[in-house]
């Protein structure tokens, strides 16, 4: 039932384009740019009453909340605020009527994310949760459930629930800005459009996946790597180390980008793999001159950037091409090459890839 592949973790991550399909495939009318989200309980006037939305998760479906923030707050110009569900938990947060909670959570049973829902429900929070696995605890409590039809997810590490997430938080953005009269009919269609190429766009990233095992290979012995993002990529970096750390065993960092001369700076000699996220962005330029700070202190960089963008190309060691798409949507296609470098980078050291150490599918206890 592997289909083949050697891993589930493999497996699920060559899913991800049809897996993204399934997900917004019955929400969106290919032709008149309508999202139907039948789903959703508010109606129009409760949206136009929200003050802010919280989001709260746990691991890869927290990084998957940071994501949203971004997309969110430029989509619909609320506060958006985020944490982790065994933060949010025990610090009497501020949410009120006005308030849209929404949770996130592939298995739908992780304790503290269930805890931070029915936390926020006893403050009179609407609730909206974002699931993939049908019928689970936060699904059923929440007042709202959009399921991610990710389709089972057998590997520990969380590939395809990770950007089925993503994809879920774009389609609920856009709706709710819709409400909201931020995006007139023509632009959400634009934005639609932009949705429907990514699939292929991901395919041309997973075509790479025989060049990122050399990568892997190249760089499979170093005993630490530093991931850098800036903006609505600082997630992807957070989640790239997530990804190595928890199949590989090997210490990994994610951080801001701009955060690095507050202290990671000291970290960087000729042993460390700097992975930067460098696609044109806004903060494109911030990014450049991060990467050369590493180069001039010998760091080895492994850029992810556009096939085309010779800035990158001719500074670092290393570049993992990746097509371009819009900036809401760019985290989605830049995580599938990290999530085919940690992989790889286990499955060449031999580490139990689908089944790492002390680590449990679904983590239903504090
Ligand atoms: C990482 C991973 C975990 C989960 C976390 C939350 O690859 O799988 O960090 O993301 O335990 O799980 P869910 O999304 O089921 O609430």
């Amino acid at each position: 039932e592997k289909a083949g592949y050697k891993h589930f973790m493999l497996k699920e991550i060559f899913e991800q384009p049809r897996a993204l399909i399934d997900t917004f495939r019955h929400r969106v009318d290919p032709h008149g740019g309508e999202i139907i989200l039948e789903e959703f309980h508010l109606n129009p006037d409760e949206v136009k009453r929200l003050k802010k939305i919280t989001m709260v998760a746990c691991g890869t479906s927290f990084h998957a909340a940071l994501v949203g923030k971004f997309m969110l707050e430029s989509l619909c110009r609320l506060p958006v605020e985020v944490d982790l569900g065994s933060e949010f938990r025990y610090r009497d947060p501020f949410v009120d009527s006005q308030t849209l909670l929404i949770s996130i959570s592939q298995s739908g049973e992780t304790a503290d994310t269930l805890a931070g829902l029915r936390e926020a429900k006893t403050k009179g929070a609407r609730s909206l949760a974002i699931c993939n696995a049908v019928g689970s605890s936060i699904a059923r409590e929440s007042e709202s459930v959009f399921y991610t039809h990710a389709g089972p997810e057998i590997g520990v590490a969380s590939t395809k629930a990770f950007t089925t997430q993503l994809v879920s938080l774009y389609l609920i953005g856009l709706y709710l800005a819709k409400q909201l009269g931020y995006r007139q009919p023509d632009q959400i269609q634009q934005n639609l459009q932009a949705l429907f190429k990514l699939p292929t766009l991901l395919q041309d990233v997973l075509d790479e996946n025989r060049a990122i095992r050399e990568i892997g290979q190249k760089y499979m012995k170093a005993n630490n790597f530093l991931y850098l993002g800036r903006g609505i990529h600082y997630p992807i970096a957070l989640e790239g180390a997530l990804k190595l750390k928890e199949i590989s065993y090997i210490h990994a960092e994610g951080y801001p980008a701009g955060e690095m001369k507050h202290g990671p700076i000291a970290l960087i000699d000729e042993h460390l793999p700097v992975v930067v996220l460098a696609t044109r962005s806004p903060v494109f330029e911030k990014m450049m001159s991060n990467i050369e700070e590493v180069i001039a202190r010998r760091g080895r960089v492994i850029a992810v950037s556009e096939s085309d963008n010779d800035t990158v190309r001719e500074k670092v060691e290393t570049t993992i091409p990746v097509p371009e798409t819009s900036l809401e949507l760019s985290p989605i296609l830049l995580v599938l090459p990290l999530q085919l470098l940690a992989y790889h980078i286990a499955d060449l050291r031999g580490t139990d890839v689908d089944q790492p150490r002390n680590l449990a599918k679904s983590v239903t206890v504090e």
